[in-house]
């Protein structure tokens, strides 16, 4: 799985860098390209000759190559690999990746880089519970690397728990099936609505919500990285695409995100609506700005039409679609979410439940439950990029 994939390994100053000789062996013997990178303080655990031998390429650690003045080109890095893997990962390299810091060639790597991240930290068992490694942990989650868990054991202390480096071979395991995975959905067309509708009143005004697209998107980010082509039919947003070659759609209004869906759904295998659609629109949106003339004045809506219902009428003539929607329940979930299942035609429908903290709109965070006609999964407050992964797994299984 690993053949021809082109790898930068981070290495830091930590005791289980000693370990990266033998990760190093196990990526190259499985195929991959394996490019080192160390910083100064990882050069007092192991020597980059073991590992520049073993990678079969220079390893690189300053940001100047030789007297002469010829600089290691970060961005040309960055850009070369298919997958970064830091590992070990320090304390002090989690804290400065999480904070935008760049003083060494493998910070500045790691902010070059287009390609995923996986991270494996290592360090001593109260260093990994303390709450500022936690807090940056959970801001690289957010960012959408990925974090191959410390495992338990003796540590270089005496200590005994959680904070060794996992094995060079689970992380060779963990990058075969990331790798393996990321052809699930080869030749799959994706459609994804995301973000907020705004439903002008007049030329100036809008009634809208506070919907960021975030959700919309990482699952649109995921779908491509397992090789499906994706279409994001989009409302305003903030929020950047991870790839290029994702296809986005700008709309404003539902009867516009209707049109775009409508457009691209007859030619889509997977629909994924995330959108958060207005319900309503003014009957009459004034062509001039409306002046304050009285004291009070009221607005007359009417129904949007909802777009996954109407997906779903077509979708009964072509039963292979498979599509996927979302429910955002105060009270009564599960049962909530069940009858939009039925009443919009979904395969799935991933709830999430104002109740729990850090889910919803304005986080970076969700804790979501994913719903079929037989099973109910519910799991933990994870990141956005997190929780993208588990439905578009959950979508694979169902397929
Ligand atoms: N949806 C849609 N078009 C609409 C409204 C909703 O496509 N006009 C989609 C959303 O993208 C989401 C699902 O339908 O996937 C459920 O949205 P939600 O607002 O929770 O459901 P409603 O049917 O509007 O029910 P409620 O009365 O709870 O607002």
């Amino acid at each position: 799985m690993l053949k021809g994939k082109k790898i930068i390994l981070g290495v830091c100053g930590s005791i289980a860098a000693y370990k990266s000789a033998l990760l190093v062996r196990e990526l190259v013997k499985n195929g991959a390209q394996v490019k080192v990178i160390m910083t100064d303080a990882a050069k007092e655990f192991i020597g980059p000759l073991t590992l520049a031998t073993v990678s079969k390429n220079p390893v690189e650690s300053s940001f100047v190559k030789n007297d002469q003045g010829e600089w290691t080109n970060h961005v040309e890095l960055g850009l070369w690999a298919d997958l970064m893997l830091i590992a070990p990962a320090s304390a002090n390299t989690i804290g400065k990746l999480a904070n935008g810091l760049c003083d060494n060639l493998l910070t500045a790597t790691y902010l070059s880089a287009r390609c995923p991240v996986v991270i494996a930290p290592a360090m001593d068992l109260d260093m990994y519970q303390h709450p500022s490694v936690l807090g940056n942990l959970d801001a690289l989650k957010s960012f959408g690397n990925q974090i191959i868990d410390a495992e338990h054991g003796e540590l270089a202390s005496g200590l005994v728990g959680k904070g060794r480096m996992a094995e060079p071979e689970h992380i060779t395991t963990y990058l075969e099936s990331y790798f393996g995975r990321s052809q699930a959905l080869a030749g799959k067309k994706v459609l994804i609505t995301a973000g907020p509708t705004l439903e002008h009143l007049d030329p100036v005004r809008f009634i809208g919500n506070h919907s960021s697209g975030k959700m919309g998107y990482e699952i649109a980010n995921r779908c491509y990285e397992q090789g499906a082509e994706v279409t994001i039919v989009s409302g305003p947003v903030q929020v950047k695409k991870d790839y290029d070659a994702i296809n986005v759609v700008s709309v404003q209004s539902a009867d516009e995100m209707l049109d775009a869906t409508l457009n691209h759904f007859p030619d889509t295998d997977i629909a994924i609506f995330a959108a958060a659609v207005a319900d309503y629109k003014p009957k009459t949106k004034a062509d001039q700005k409306i002046k304050k003339n009285d004291d009070s004045m009221s607005i007359e809506l009417v129904k949007n039409k909802d777009i996954a219902k109407e997906m779903g009428l077509i979708k009964s003539q072509n039963k292979k679609q498979f599509t996927v929607g979302f429910a955002l329940e105060t009270n009564n979930e599960e049962e909530n979410a069940r009858k939009k299942l039925e009443k919009k035609n979904f395969d799935m429908i991933v709830l999430n439940s104002l109740q729990d903290k850090g889910a919803g709109f304005k986080h970076n965070t969700n804790k979501i439950s994913i719903i079929d006609r037989n099973n109910i999964t519910k799991f933990e407050l994870k990141s956005k990029a997190e929780v993208a992964y588990d439905i578009v797994e959950s979508i694979i299984e169902r397929l």
